[in-house]
Protein backbone atom coordinates (compact mmCIF):
# COMPACT_ATOMS: atom_id res chain seq x y z
CA UNK A 1 0.00 0.00 0.00
CA UNK A 2 1.47 3.44 -0.93
CA UNK A 3 2.74 5.44 1.83
CA UNK A 4 0.34 8.48 1.54
CA UNK A 5 -2.70 6.06 1.76
CA UNK A 6 -4.51 6.47 5.59
CA UNK A 7 -3.62 2.83 6.72
CA UNK A 8 -6.43 2.96 9.40
CA UNK A 9 -8.90 3.87 6.61
CA UNK A 10 -7.87 0.52 4.29
CA UNK A 11 -8.09 -1.68 7.26
CA UNK A 12 -11.51 -0.72 7.76
CA UNK A 13 -12.15 -0.45 4.05
CA UNK A 14 -10.62 -4.40 3.87
CA UNK A 15 -12.74 -5.13 7.44
CA UNK A 16 -16.50 -4.05 5.36
CA UNK A 17 -15.77 -5.32 1.93
CA UNK A 18 -16.48 -8.66 0.80
CA UNK A 19 -13.74 -11.16 1.53
CA UNK A 20 -11.47 -12.57 -1.49
CA UNK A 21 -11.59 -16.21 -2.13
CA UNK A 22 -9.06 -18.85 -1.30
CA UNK A 23 -7.18 -18.69 -4.43
CA UNK A 24 -7.26 -15.35 -4.85
CA UNK A 25 -5.50 -14.87 -1.37
CA UNK A 26 -2.89 -17.48 -2.23
CA UNK A 27 -2.08 -15.65 -5.02
CA UNK A 28 -1.38 -12.39 -2.59
CA UNK A 29 0.42 -14.81 -0.12
CA UNK A 30 2.81 -16.45 -2.79
CA UNK A 31 3.62 -12.59 -4.29
CA UNK A 32 4.26 -10.93 -1.05
CA UNK A 33 6.77 -13.97 -0.32
CA UNK A 34 8.27 -14.29 -3.09
CA UNK A 35 8.27 -11.21 -5.19
CA UNK A 36 10.97 -8.60 -4.59
CA UNK A 37 8.16 -5.84 -6.55
CA UNK A 38 5.38 -7.33 -4.77
CA UNK A 39 4.11 -4.07 -3.56
CA UNK A 40 3.01 -4.09 -7.70
CA UNK A 41 -0.07 -6.67 -6.51
CA UNK A 42 -3.65 -5.02 -6.75
CA UNK A 43 -4.52 -6.40 -3.10
CA UNK A 44 -7.78 -6.79 -1.44
CA UNK A 45 -9.92 -3.63 -2.14
CA UNK A 46 -8.47 -2.63 -5.85
CA UNK A 47 -8.82 -6.33 -6.43
CA UNK A 48 -12.62 -6.07 -5.63
CA UNK A 49 -13.39 -2.54 -6.80
CA UNK A 50 -12.18 -4.34 -10.40
CA UNK A 51 -14.14 -6.94 -10.32
CA UNK A 52 -17.06 -5.37 -9.56
CA UNK A 53 -16.47 -2.55 -12.46
CA UNK A 54 -16.54 -6.13 -14.46
CA UNK A 55 -18.98 -7.50 -13.28
CA UNK A 56 -21.29 -4.08 -13.83
CA UNK A 57 -19.99 -3.86 -17.39
CA UNK A 58 -20.03 -7.85 -18.14
CA UNK A 59 -17.21 -7.27 -20.82
CA UNK A 60 -17.06 -10.04 -23.84
CA UNK A 61 -13.37 -8.91 -24.36
CA UNK A 62 -10.81 -7.40 -21.60
CA UNK A 63 -7.50 -6.51 -22.12
CA UNK A 64 -5.44 -6.24 -19.12
CA UNK A 65 -1.59 -4.90 -19.89
CA UNK A 66 0.50 -5.86 -17.23
CA UNK A 67 -0.27 -9.34 -15.92
CA UNK A 68 2.44 -9.65 -13.18
CA UNK A 69 1.60 -12.91 -10.86
CA UNK A 70 -2.08 -12.66 -12.29
CA UNK A 71 -4.43 -11.17 -9.17
CA UNK A 72 -5.93 -8.21 -11.35
CA UNK A 73 -6.35 -10.45 -14.42
CA UNK A 74 -8.33 -12.88 -12.28
CA UNK A 75 -10.29 -10.65 -10.35
CA UNK A 76 -11.52 -9.21 -13.87
CA UNK A 77 -11.84 -12.35 -15.03
CA UNK A 78 -14.82 -12.61 -12.72
CA UNK A 79 -17.07 -10.56 -14.22
CA UNK A 80 -17.08 -11.94 -17.85
CA UNK A 81 -19.69 -12.12 -19.67
CA UNK A 82 -20.58 -15.53 -20.78
CA UNK A 83 -17.88 -16.53 -23.46
CA UNK A 84 -16.02 -13.49 -22.61
CA UNK A 85 -12.54 -13.36 -22.82
CA UNK A 86 -9.62 -11.79 -20.96
CA UNK A 87 -6.75 -11.15 -22.99
CA UNK A 88 -3.66 -10.05 -20.61
CA UNK A 89 0.63 -9.37 -21.36
CA UNK A 90 3.39 -9.58 -19.30
CA UNK A 91 6.86 -8.69 -20.47
CA UNK A 92 8.51 -10.98 -17.85
CA UNK A 93 8.30 -15.07 -18.48
CA UNK A 94 8.88 -15.41 -15.19
CA UNK A 95 6.00 -13.26 -13.60
CA UNK A 96 3.65 -15.07 -17.19
CA UNK A 97 4.51 -18.36 -15.61
CA UNK A 98 3.12 -17.31 -12.51
CA UNK A 99 0.24 -15.88 -13.18
CA UNK A 100 -0.82 -19.35 -15.86
CA UNK A 101 -0.18 -21.27 -13.01
CA UNK A 102 -2.69 -19.15 -10.62
CA UNK A 103 -4.80 -18.91 -13.20
CA UNK A 104 -5.33 -22.53 -13.94
CA UNK A 105 -5.79 -23.39 -10.53
CA UNK A 106 -8.43 -20.96 -10.59
CA UNK A 107 -10.46 -23.24 -13.47
CA UNK A 108 -10.20 -19.79 -15.61
CA UNK A 109 -7.42 -21.49 -18.62
CA UNK A 110 -10.47 -20.83 -21.06
CA UNK A 111 -11.02 -17.29 -20.49
CA UNK A 112 -7.69 -15.74 -19.41
CA UNK A 113 -5.29 -15.89 -21.96
CA UNK A 114 -1.72 -15.10 -20.90
CA UNK A 115 0.65 -13.13 -23.42
CA UNK A 116 4.55 -13.00 -22.99
CA UNK A 117 6.10 -9.93 -24.44
CA UNK A 118 5.84 -6.37 -25.20
CA UNK A 119 2.46 -5.04 -24.58
CA UNK A 120 3.01 -2.81 -27.46
CA UNK A 121 3.89 -5.60 -29.70
CA UNK A 122 1.70 -7.74 -28.90
CA UNK A 123 -1.48 -5.63 -28.67
CA UNK A 124 -1.67 -4.94 -32.61
CA UNK A 125 -1.56 -8.66 -33.70
CA UNK A 126 -4.49 -9.38 -31.01
CA UNK A 127 -7.02 -8.12 -33.99
CA UNK A 128 -9.94 -7.60 -31.14
CA UNK A 129 -12.16 -4.37 -30.19
CA UNK A 130 -12.01 -3.88 -26.78
CA UNK A 131 -15.11 -3.28 -23.88
CA UNK A 132 -12.82 -3.10 -21.08
CA UNK A 133 -8.95 -2.14 -20.84
CA UNK A 134 -6.73 -2.31 -17.52
CA UNK A 135 -3.61 0.07 -18.20
CA UNK A 136 -1.71 -1.16 -15.15
CA UNK A 137 2.24 -1.58 -16.91
CA UNK A 138 5.48 0.93 -17.04
CA UNK A 139 4.21 4.14 -16.57
CA UNK A 140 6.12 5.65 -19.11
CA UNK A 141 4.72 4.29 -22.13
CA UNK A 142 0.80 5.07 -20.27
CA UNK A 143 0.37 7.52 -23.01
CA UNK A 144 1.42 5.19 -25.86
CA UNK A 145 -0.88 2.08 -24.18
CA UNK A 146 -4.07 5.07 -24.29
CA UNK A 147 -3.30 5.98 -28.00
CA UNK A 148 -3.17 2.73 -29.30
CA UNK A 149 -5.78 0.51 -27.11
CA UNK A 150 -8.34 3.77 -27.85
CA UNK A 151 -9.17 3.24 -31.42
CA UNK A 152 -9.71 -0.19 -30.79
CA UNK A 153 -12.23 0.18 -27.18
CA UNK A 154 -15.72 -0.16 -28.48
CA UNK A 155 -17.84 3.09 -28.44
CA UNK A 156 -19.50 3.41 -24.71
CA UNK A 157 -16.20 1.15 -23.92
CA UNK A 158 -13.82 1.95 -20.56
CA UNK A 159 -10.02 1.83 -19.88
CA UNK A 160 -9.11 1.84 -16.25
CA UNK A 161 -5.55 3.36 -15.13
CA UNK A 162 -4.01 2.62 -12.33
CA UNK A 163 -1.31 4.47 -10.51
CA UNK A 164 -2.81 7.92 -11.35
CA UNK A 165 -1.32 9.39 -8.16
CA UNK A 166 2.06 7.84 -8.43
CA UNK A 167 2.46 7.65 -4.71
CA UNK A 168 1.29 10.41 -4.34
CA UNK A 169 4.68 11.85 -6.42
CA UNK A 170 2.10 13.56 -8.78
CA UNK A 171 0.85 16.20 -5.42
CA UNK A 172 4.24 17.60 -5.30
CA UNK A 173 5.04 20.89 -7.17
CA UNK A 174 7.48 20.39 -9.37
CA UNK A 175 6.64 16.62 -10.38
CA UNK A 176 9.77 15.32 -10.12
CA UNK A 177 11.68 11.65 -11.74
CA UNK A 178 10.51 9.95 -14.89
CA UNK A 179 7.92 8.12 -13.74
CA UNK A 180 5.92 10.58 -11.82
CA UNK A 181 5.96 12.84 -14.55
CA UNK A 182 4.78 10.51 -17.23
CA UNK A 183 1.50 9.90 -15.00
CA UNK A 184 1.02 13.72 -14.85
CA UNK A 185 1.68 14.19 -18.34
CA UNK A 186 -0.78 10.82 -18.98
CA UNK A 187 -3.31 12.75 -16.56
CA UNK A 188 -3.67 16.02 -18.65
CA UNK A 189 -3.36 14.35 -22.01
CA UNK A 190 -6.60 12.20 -21.12
CA UNK A 191 -8.41 15.74 -19.37
CA UNK A 192 -8.05 17.62 -22.39
CA UNK A 193 -9.00 14.39 -24.34
CA UNK A 194 -12.29 15.02 -26.19
CA UNK A 195 -12.62 11.74 -27.19
CA UNK A 196 -13.91 10.87 -23.87
CA UNK A 197 -15.01 11.66 -19.94
CA UNK A 198 -13.17 10.61 -17.03
CA UNK A 199 -12.47 9.94 -13.57
CA UNK A 200 -9.71 10.07 -11.59
CA UNK A 201 -10.48 8.29 -7.95
CA UNK A 202 -8.09 8.49 -5.08
CA UNK A 203 -8.51 4.34 -4.46
CA UNK A 204 -5.22 2.69 -3.32
CA UNK A 205 -2.41 4.59 -5.50
CA UNK A 206 -5.01 6.41 -8.18
CA UNK A 207 -7.29 4.59 -10.38
CA UNK A 208 -8.84 6.56 -13.41
CA UNK A 209 -12.14 5.27 -15.26
CA UNK A 210 -12.64 6.51 -18.76
CA UNK A 211 -15.26 6.25 -20.97
CA UNK A 212 -14.93 6.44 -25.15
CA UNK A 213 -17.61 8.29 -26.19
C1 LIG B 1 2.13 -3.00 -11.59
S1 LIG B 1 2.54 -4.55 -12.28
C2 LIG B 1 0.95 -5.21 -12.70
C3 LIG B 1 0.14 -5.62 -11.50
C4 LIG B 1 -1.06 -6.48 -11.83
N1 LIG B 1 -1.90 -5.87 -12.83
C5 LIG B 1 -1.84 -6.69 -10.55
O1 LIG B 1 -2.69 -5.85 -10.24
O2 LIG B 1 -1.58 -7.65 -9.82
C6 LIG B 1 3.19 -4.10 -13.85
C7 LIG B 1 3.59 -5.28 -14.72
O3 LIG B 1 3.77 -4.79 -16.06
C8 LIG B 1 4.84 -5.51 -16.66
N2 LIG B 1 5.34 -4.72 -17.80
C9 LIG B 1 6.19 -3.66 -17.78
N3 LIG B 1 6.42 -3.21 -19.02
C10 LIG B 1 5.69 -4.00 -19.86
C11 LIG B 1 5.52 -4.03 -21.27
N4 LIG B 1 6.14 -3.15 -22.07
N5 LIG B 1 4.70 -4.97 -21.80
C12 LIG B 1 4.07 -5.86 -21.00
N6 LIG B 1 4.21 -5.87 -19.65
C13 LIG B 1 5.00 -4.95 -19.08
C14 LIG B 1 5.82 -5.67 -15.52
O4 LIG B 1 6.74 -6.71 -15.78
C15 LIG B 1 4.89 -5.92 -14.32
O5 LIG B 1 4.71 -7.30 -14.08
Amino acid sequence: MADFILKTANDYAEQFSTNVDELLQSVEDFTLQHHPKAHMISGKIQGKFLETISRMIAPKKVLEIGTFTGYSAICLAKGLAQNGELHTVEIREDDARTASGFIEKAGLAQQIKVHVGNAMDIIPILGENWDLVFIDADKVNYIAYYELTLPLLKKGGWILADNVLFHGQVLENPVKGKNAEAVDAFNKHVAKDPRVEVVLLTVRDGLSIIRKK
